[in-house]
């Protein structure tokens, strides 16, 4: 028999995943980027609701030490595991609740948010567990926070819509069960894909889309699919339910969708550009692109608020330059149009961040940019964000080599070993505010140089080994001190030789 909470599976664990975009430097700088105020990232409170096994969680809580963050998850297996690795990384500014969203509307604690951000959780709950969503925003968002939300979008899912239904209408009298669910509605799918019916003759786009599903893990067809409720909006729609809870569209992922300048392609620029109205402009695009799934931002302000210049909020956020300068891409950004960043000014910003961060106000005020505008210099700043070359950072980063990032890099490390399944493993990137897969092996060797505590290769390498329960044996006879030494070498010429510890270096991983 299956558990469910108000509809939602509760017997079926979610996937891991980690996201970047939940992360409070990324969601600082997309509202930066849209005219509203970043949070301040020495102090704040944040949330995230549905949190799942709680990676992204985790990730954050150890890379933004000046953050107070929470969790909710109706699922207790998904506490318990995010719980875990919370614990094992020693984290003390994470707090994590196996609750339903309704029993915090019922609570009434006072505690606010700078931010509430929830991934895989607004399109798959009923009306009412969404309308504790709304009121838990309502009640516990501070003024000008700001909220992260993901949901299947219209038009572009509408037309996956009969995928869903026919796969249920199969399997739900067939078993009580939602992994054997998802196995049997997939069966009916394959079926149905060799004997190539009209349905996905007339359809090719979405026998694809049903193609791509064998290759999901089970959980994430349950999950996706097998869930009471499945609701997928309009960005207008959720813009209309997040007016009514006091909040403003505050912009988009992805980042290209918020450039005005190459969101839509030239020859429909002139239709767009006469829409000035921001959520009708995005209904259009999500026709133009048939959009499937949209990131969307809201701030607590009134829909009519006008945006901030960028040049005020954009201020005190810093970047850094991401590639060293011999490998800098100067081709047009990629997106609807082209741009270059190809420019005189384009240089100069990049040069200027090329060895040390520093805040937008700190760069306008370089003299090497005296006699360009400050507009120009918010669109050559962001435009190298778009193309990844320089990034936001956070201001006062831990070092790679601070006891908590090496205490929840282990931990990361051993929940990855631990999950025989899963080919990466992640480590954190402290000035970035997030992390990064790395091959399980070549993360064991990054987390040996990166360990402060380090001391000869071989005995860090025993050590992290024997943290993430592997095997120190070969040919059924335990390494030795020489042997371990070598394999430390070997793991760590492996790691130059394959440019993964170049990578880590630029993104922050290891000092
Ligand atoms: C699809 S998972 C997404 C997990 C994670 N955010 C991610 O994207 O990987 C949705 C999560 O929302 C949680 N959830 C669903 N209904 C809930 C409710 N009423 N209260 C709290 N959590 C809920 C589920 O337990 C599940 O972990």
């Amino acid at each position: 028999m299956d558990s469910t909470h108000d509809g939602y599976i509760t017997d079926v664990a979610y996937i891991d995943n980690y996201y970047e975009q939940l992360s409070p430097l990324a969601i600082n700088y997309l509202a930066a980027l849209n005219g509203h105020l970043p949070r301040n990232p020495d102090d704040f409170d944040y949330c995230e609701l549905g949190c799942g096994n709680g990676l992204s969680l985790v990730v954050h809580a150890a890379t933004h030490p000046g953050g107070r963050f929470t969790g909710i998850d109706v699922i207790p297996d998904h506490i318990a595991r995010a719980r875990g690795l919370a614990d094992a990384a020693g984290l003390t500014n994470l707090a994590l609740y196996a609750d339903s969203i309704a029993d915090w509307v019922a609570r009434d604690d006072g505690q606010k948010f700078d931010f509430i951000a929830m991934h895989g959780l607004y399109t798959w709950v009923s009306d009412a567990v969404r309308a504790d969503i709304h009121r838990f925003i309502e009640r516990r968002l501070k003024p000008g926070g700001l909220v992260l939300v993901s949901y299947n979008a219209k038009p572009g899912f509408s037309a996956r819509e009969p995928l869903r239904n026919i796969m249920r209408r199969f399997a739900t009298p067939l078993s009580t069960n939602p992994l054997e669910r998802a196995h049997l509605g997939l069966s009916y799918l394959r079926l149905m894909l060799n004997a190539q019916v009209p349905f996905f003759r007339l359809n090719p786009e979405l026998a694809k889309y049903a193609e791509s599903l064998f290759d999901k893990d089970p959980h994430y067809i349950a999950h996706e699919f097998f869930h009471d409720d499945w609701h997928i909006f309009g960005v207008d729609e959720v813009a209309g339910a997040m007016q009514n809870s006091g909040l403003a569209f505050a912009g988009t992922l992805p980042l290209w969708q918020n450039h005005a300048d190459i969101d839509v392609p030239a020859n429909v620029s002139g239709l767009f550009n006469a829409q000035t109205e921001r959520v009708t402009r995005e209904v259009h695009k999500d026709f133009l692109y048939n959009t499937v799934f949209r990131t969307d931002l809201y701030v607590a302000a009134p829909a009519d608020a006008a945006p901030l210049p960028r040049t005020e909020t954009l201020a005190a956020m810093c970047f850094r330059a991401a590639v060293p300068a011999t490998d800098v891409q100067f081709a047009p950004l990629a997106g609807a149009n082209q741009l270059s960043l190809n420019t005189p000014l384009h240089r100069t910003v990049f040069a200027l961040l090329q060895d040390q961060a520093r805040t937008f106000a700190d760069l306008a005020a370089q003299p090497a940019l005296a006699g360009h505008g400050r507009d120009d210099l918010v669109a050559a700043l962001t435009q190298w964000v778009l193309s990844g070359q320089v990034r936001p950072t956070l201001p006062a980063p831990l070092p790679p080599s601070h006891p908590v990032i090496a205490a929840t890099n282990r931990a990361l490390l051993a929940e990855a070993f631990a999950a025989g399944d899963r080919d990466g493993a992640l480590l954190l990137s402290p000035c970035y505010g997030s992390a990064f897969w790395f091959d399980k092996t070549q993360a064991l060797a990054l987390a040996v140089l990166a360990d402060p505590a380090a001391g000869e290769a071989g005995a860090t390498l025993a050590e992290l080994m024997k943290h993430c329960g592997l095997s120190m044996e070969e040919d059924g006879r335990a390494l030795d001190e020489e042997a371990l030494a070598n394999l430390a070498m070997d793991l760590s010429d492996d790691l130059e030789a394959s440019g993964a510890l170049t990578q880590a270096r630029l993104l922050g991983v290891v000092g």
